[in-house]
């Protein structure tokens, strides 16, 4: 064989062991009303595993600074240092309050690129989105009326308008979005958080959910966008700032407020990778169900290059995972 024709690794299907683990360990945490405990349930797992990946990986959107988050903070080093040199974005668990309610929607993520690719919103916390499947991408515009779009994604879907849902973050700061989306005449599925699986499940067959709009993190944006990436999908944001704080620190960090962030802005490189594992059952992916002995979770991994999209079913035993990594897996 040619150098060109042997396929690099793909770390992705290396990730998902990060993800799987992280949905695991916060999936006992469902429904008992202690979001902090789920969420650090998620990064200790994560991190445990992510140190096993050949990568040398850098976190470029994580848990925040390393003042704050003791595991997987921005600029924190991860993987074994001896693959490739990777941009890092991981929300270990993306939907901490549906976790602790016990809602449909709450995942873990991770997204990789080449070193350098990921884009950095620094504390600018919000950004308005829209993301949409594979047909419509290069259809839709976020500086455009909302009614425009869905009828740019009703035309390419070839649906009617009155048939096209949204998916939309229930936030005050999106009812004017919302009041659009029902003057234009479409349908919304409202979600009460994680709109970064919401923004991916707009491209995938079989979700019921034709696109996404609102303002929501900026992290899940850089996330989703990702994760479009890999489908040949469409994503753009634009930083939402709070107040003057945050245009002065985007000033700061020369970030224009004003710019259209394409998805090729979000993640410049073409060899994206992402990995995601249900931790409750929403849109994108079933949740963790336990068995005896053992549990069986739900994930997606997908790259860009190979544009090939896995939906995982995996079990897990309890007893012979004990064995290999101690106490990190436990039953109850
Ligand atoms: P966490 O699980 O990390 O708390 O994020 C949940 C989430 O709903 C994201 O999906 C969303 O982008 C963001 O929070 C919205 O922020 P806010 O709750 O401040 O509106």
């Amino acid at each position: 064989m040619r150098d060109e024709q042997i396929p690099d690794r793909n770390v992705a299907m290396e990730l998902v062991r990060s993800t799987e683990a992280a949905a695991l360990a916060a999936a006992r945490w469902v429904g008992r009303g202690d979001k902090i405990s789920a969420d650090g349930a998620a990064v200790g797992a994560m991190r445990m595993m992510l140190d096993t990946v050949d990568m040398d990986g850098l976190i470029v959107i994580g848990e925040g600074v390393k003042d704050e988050a003791p595991m997987l903070y921005n600029g924190e080093r991860v993987g074994n240092g001896n693959g490739p040199k990777m941009d890092v974005a991981v929300d270990p668990l993306e939907g901490t309050r549906l976790t602790a309610m016990g809602l449909p929607g709450a995942v873990s993520v991770i997204a990789c690129a080449p070193r350098g690719t990921l884009f950095n919103p620094y504390d600018i916390f919000y950004m308005e989105k829209i993301a949409v499947g594979s047909e419509s991408r290069g259809k839709v515009d976020i500086s455009a009326p909302v009614a425009w779009n869905i009828e740019q994604v009703a035309k390419a879907k070839g649906i009617q308008v009155g048939e096209v849902t949204v998916i939309i973050l229930d936030r005050d700061r999106n009812t004017e979005i919302a009041d659009k989306v029902r003057a234009a005449g479409a349908r919304i599925r409202f979600i009460t958080d994680g709109d970064a699986p919401a923004a991916v499940s707009a491209a995938i067959a079989g979700s019921g959910v034709d696109m996404m709009l609102g303002i929501g993190g900026s992290p899940e944006g850089v996330v989703a966008a990702c994760a479009l990436k890999c489908v040949e999908a469409d994503f753009q944001g634009k930083l939402w700032p709070r107040n003057d704080d945050d245009r002065r620190l985007a000033a700061e960090k020369g970030l224009d407020l004003n710019k259209v962030l394409t998805i090729d802005d979000l993640v410049t490189s073409d060899d994206v990778m992402f990995a995601c594992s249900g931790v409750t059952t929403g849109a994108l992916l079933k949740g963790v169900e336990y068995v005896s002995g053992g549990a069986r979770s739900e994930s997606l991994v997908m790259r860009s290059r190979s544009g090939t999209v896995r939906r995982m079913t995996t079990e897990h035993h309890w007893r012979k995972l004990q064995q290999i990594s101690g106490a990190m897996y436990r039953e109850g």
